[in-house]
């Protein structure tokens, strides 16, 4: 599923966190609005380079009269992102989007809860957002699970204060929050949860994913997760990255993240 590719313009490009950036670009208004959970591919444009185009999710969007705005919130992990954290305000980016699937908002439930394992909160922030604006969800309860490594790696807490009513943070050395691994701290809490009234959106490492799938295996929650599975193409064409699945009838399938997900219903992937 390729889109059209767009010029950005980078507006802002800092480093708020050690090694984690937060960039601003602004495309053309004919940039369709994003689903929470979508991403873009993005690279330095003009660079003849396939291979170092990255899926980014978009962390925030807002449109105004002439142009539109992303946010990314990406963490320096290779080249890839270290070529993007060198860019200066007035680079040029190309930026293929909004790309995948996005969440699935099925019914608004009394308690929305939020589980996020470091850079995860990207994905879960826009989602946030656009709950918080539709009226039928002002009476849910949106609830945050936000685990990282340390307290250096800490990031997006003030906008989630202002957004979830309750929020549970934890790191896995205990230099900020709670000590432990976000898991283990959701599931302290899960019996407060009823099933038929909670739906769990979930993004981070693949460990915490599986994790979290052996917590919920035999629950009746519905929970959704974004996979940040390494691409290629990020457009469907080179199936580099195939997910297994359950499909309806319970057979094995295989998804490819970029174009049938990122996000997937917890209880069909077939984990390793
Ligand atoms: C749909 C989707 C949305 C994403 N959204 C974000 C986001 O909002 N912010 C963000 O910081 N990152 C996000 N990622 C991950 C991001 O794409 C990778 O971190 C990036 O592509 C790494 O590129 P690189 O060239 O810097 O690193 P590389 O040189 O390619 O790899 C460096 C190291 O990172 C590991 N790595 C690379 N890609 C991944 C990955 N996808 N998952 C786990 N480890 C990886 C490699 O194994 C290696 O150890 C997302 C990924 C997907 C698929
Ligand atoms: S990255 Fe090429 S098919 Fe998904």
């Amino acid at each position: 599923m390729t889109k059209d590719i767009y010029i950005g313009e980078i507006l802002v490009n800092q480093e708020i966190q050690e090694d984690c950036f937060l960039m601003k670009v602004k495309v053309a208004s004919s940039f369709e609005n994003p689903l929470p959970g979508q991403f873009v591919m993005i690279r330095i444009a003009g660079l003849n380079d396939p291979f170092l185009s990255r899926p980014i999710s978009i962390y925030s969007f807002s449109r105004g009269k002439n142009d539109c705005s992303i946010e990314l919130l990406y963490r320096v992990v290779g080249k890839g992102t270290q070529i993007l954290a060198g860019l200066i305000e007035g680079s040029q980016v190309e930026i293929n989007g909004p790309l995948g699937n996005g969440f699935e908002i099925k019914s608004v439930k009394k308690n929305i809860v939020f589980i996020s394992g470091g850079i995860g909160i990207a994905p879960l922030s826009l989602l946030i957002e656009s709950l918080r604006r539709r009226a039928d969800c002002s009476s849910s309860e949106m609830i945050i699970y936000q685990g990282f490594q340390s307290a250096s790696a800490v990031i997006g807490l003030n906008k989630m204060q202002k957004l979830c009513r309750d929020i549970n943070v934890c790191t896995d050395d205990g230099t900020f929050g709670e000590k432990g691994l976000v898991t283990q701290i959701f599931q302290k809490d899960r019996k407060n949860f009823a099933p038929e009234n909670t739906i769990i959106y979930a993004c981070g490492p693949k460990e915490m994913l599986k994790s979290l799938a052996k917590i919920l295996k035999k629950s009746k929650f519905s929970c959704q997760v974004s996979l940040e599975e390494r691409m290629a193409c990020g457009t469907g064409a080179c199936l580099g990255c195939v997910v297994a699945v359950k499909d309806k009838n319970g057979a094995l399938a295989y998804k490819r993240v970029c174009a049938d997900g990122p996000v997937f219903n917890l209880a069909d992937i077939i984990w390793e």
